[in-house]
C-alpha cells in the first residue's frame, strides 16, 4: 500500500510539472509596431508577372528575396490557380511559378533554407478557392506545380479545420497558421523548426480570432513580429469602399488573443489608383531594422500594379 502511495504521489507531482510546462508554452515577449505612425514607400505601381491584383507577399529574410501571390491570369476566381512572382527590392520582376489548385493567396510563408526558398502556401483549393491544407516546396522560376505534384509536403496543423493559410516571423522563426473551425477563424503560432517537421503537437499559442469591429469586414492579411499579429482589412479606394479610404490594421497579442491597438486606420499610398489593401509581412534589414510591411495593388483592370509601404516604429 505504502509503496503504492508513493507511485501515485510520483505521478501526481509529474502531471503537475507536466501541466505547468504545457500552460507556460508561450510566445516571447516583443515589442509593438506603433500602427499610428507614418508608413514608407518601399516602391509604386511595379508589374508583376501576371496582370491581376496582387494578394499576399513573403520576404524570405534569410536570402532577402520577396515573392508577391495573385490569381492567375485567365483563371476563375474559385480555382485557386496562383502565380507566385519574385522581385528584387527595387520592384524589379526576377521569376514566377504557378501553382494550379492551391488557393486564394491572402497570405503565405517563405523560408530560406541554404541558398534555396521554400514556399509555405495553402493547397488543395475548396469550392470556393481557399486551401484546405498547407504545402512546403521549393520555389523553381518558370515551373508549375498542381495541387498533387510529388514535389509538395502537405501539412494539416489541425485535423479538424476546414481551411489553412500561414506566415512566417523571420525573426524568432516562427509559422503563424489561421485556420476555420465550426464557430469561427483561430490563429495558432508554432516553431517553424518543429512545422517544417510536421510537428504540431506543441502550439506556442492557439486563440479564437478577436471580433474586431472595422469599417471593412473584407479580410486582407496578417502577419506577426514576436508577440503580436497584425491583421489587415479593407476594399479598394475609391472603387469599392464608397469613396473613403477603410483600410486599418489591428494589433493582437498572441499570448492573450486581446486587441492592443487599433483598428488603426492606414492612409499609405493614399494616392493610389484603385488602391485595395493586399497583405502584411515581416522583414529584418540587414541593419537589424525590424519593418512591418504593407501592400496595395493599384492600376487598372488588366494591368494592376504592386506596391509596398512600411511601418518602423515602436510603442
Ligand atoms: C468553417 O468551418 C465550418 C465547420 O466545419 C463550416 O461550416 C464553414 O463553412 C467553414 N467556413 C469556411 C469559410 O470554410
Ligand atoms: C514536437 O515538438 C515539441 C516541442 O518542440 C517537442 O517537445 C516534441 O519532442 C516534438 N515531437 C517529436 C515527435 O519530435
Amino acid at each position: 500500500m505504502i509503496s503504492l502511495n508513493w507511485k501515485t504521489l510520483g505521478l501526481a507531482v509529474f502531471g503537475v510539472f507536466a501541466s505547468i510546462h504545457s500552460t507556460s508554452a508561450e510566445v516571447a515577449s516583443t515589442k509593438a509596431f506603433d500602427l499610428s505612425k507614418p508608413s514608407y514607400d518601399l516602391f509604386r505601381s511595379k508589374k508583376l508577372h501576371d496582370a491581376t491584383v496582387q494578394q499576399g507577399f513573403a520576404f524570405d529574410n534569410d536570402n532577402r528575396r520577396l515573392f508577391v501571390a495573385q490569381r492567375r491570369d485567365t483563371s476563375s476566381e474559385t480555382s485557386g490557380d496562383l502565380c507566385i512572382t519574385q522581385l528584387d527590392f527595387d520592384g524589379n520582376y526576377v521569376g514566377y511559378m504557378y501553382l494550379t489548385g492551391f488557393g486564394h493567396g491572402v497570405s503565405f510563408g517563405t523560408q530560406g533554407v541554404g541558398s534555396s526558398t521554400y514556399l509555405w502556401t495553402e493547397v488543395e483549393a475548396n469550392g470556393n478557392g481557399y486551401g484546405k491544407k498547407l504545402a512546403r516546396f521549393k520555389f523553381v522560376s518558370g515551373t508549375t506545380l498542381t495541387s498533387s505534384s510529388s514535389s509538395i509536403k502537405k501539412l494539416k496543423p489541425v485535423s479538424d479545420a476546414t481551411e489553412h493559410t500561414c506566415s512566417i516571423d523571420p525573426v524568432p522563426n516562427h509559422l503563424i497558421v489561421r485556420y476555420n473551425l465550426s464557430g469561427g477563424k483561430h490563429i495558432a503560432v508554432y516553431d517553424l523548426d518543429d512545422a517544417t517537421d510536421g510537428n504540431f503537437t506543441n502550439p506556442l499559442a492557439d486563440f479564437k480570432h478577436p471580433s474586431v469591429s472595422t469599417k471593412s469586414s473584407t479580410f486582407q492579411g496578417y502577419a506577426a513580429f514576436g508577440e503580436y499579429i497584425y491583421l489587415l482589412t479593407g476594399n479598394s479606394y475609391p472603387d469599392s469602399s464608397e469613396g473613403k479610404i477603410n483600410s486599418e490594421i489591428t494589433a493582437v497579442n498572441m499570448n492573450t488573443g486581446a486587441v492592443t491597438q487599433g483598428p488603426t486606420l492606414t492612409k499609405a499610398g493614399s494616392t493610389l489608383s484603385f488602391r485595395e489593401p493586399e497583405g502584411l509581412a515581416i522583414y529584418r534589414t540587414v541593419a537589424g531594422e525590424v519593418r512591418l510591411f504593407l501592400g496595395f495593388a493599384s492600376g487598372e483592370a488588366g494591368d494592376r500594379r504592386s506596391n509596398l509601404f512600411y511601418k518602423n516604429a515602436f510603442l
